[in-house]
């Protein structure tokens, strides 16, 4: 629970850095990487239950998604929290799948957490210059890891 917190708060001060590269609200951005993983530590049971209220075909993508889902429409309707681009943001962070320039920088600052203890200046460097293309090259990065790491999964 500590680590969550320590990880939500360095992902939005991230996410804060981000937006003034980039002209953007730093409020909202602080907002989306604080809530981001809101519903992170509910059990599987749970997300479940609200994703099936939610939109019930989403039950057919992996659990580990799912929170990001859950997570949008709870800070809505459990927060009461409405924005709409915050919300959008924190739909797709798992994955990626968004294309708003917050969703973008969601995305980027959960990766590249600080807090995460890995080097990736030049990608950073990269996000702050062109968010765009920081953004795809984020991504490669993380196909790339999460291949890597079926590779080891399937040689033990
Ligand atoms: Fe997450
Ligand atoms: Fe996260």
């Amino acid at each position: 629970m500590v680590r969550r917190f320590a990880h939500s708060q360095s992902v939005a001060d991230l996410c804060v850095t981000l937006a003034q590269c980039h002209g953007m609200d730093m409020h909202r951005a602080y907002v989306a990487g604080i809530l981001h993983d809101i519903c992170k530590e509910w059990d599987k049971q749970r997300l479940a239950c609200w994703l099936k209220a939610l939109d019930p075909d989403k039950l057919n993508e992996a659990a580990a998604i799912w929170h990001g889902y859950v997570g949008a429409s709870y800070i809505s309707k459990g927060l009461g929290i409405h924005d709409k681009a915050i919300r959008t943001a924190i739909y797709h962070h798992v994955v990626g799948s968004g294309s708003t320039k917050l969703a973008m920088i969601l995305y980027i600052s959960d990766k590249l957490d600080p807090s995460r203890g890995y080097e990736c200046s030049s990608t950073l460097a990269l996000c702050k210059q062109n968010l765009r293309q920081g953004y795809e090259q984020v991504k490669r990065e993380q196909q790339e890891y999460l291949k890597k790491e079926k590779g080891i999964i399937h040689e033990s």
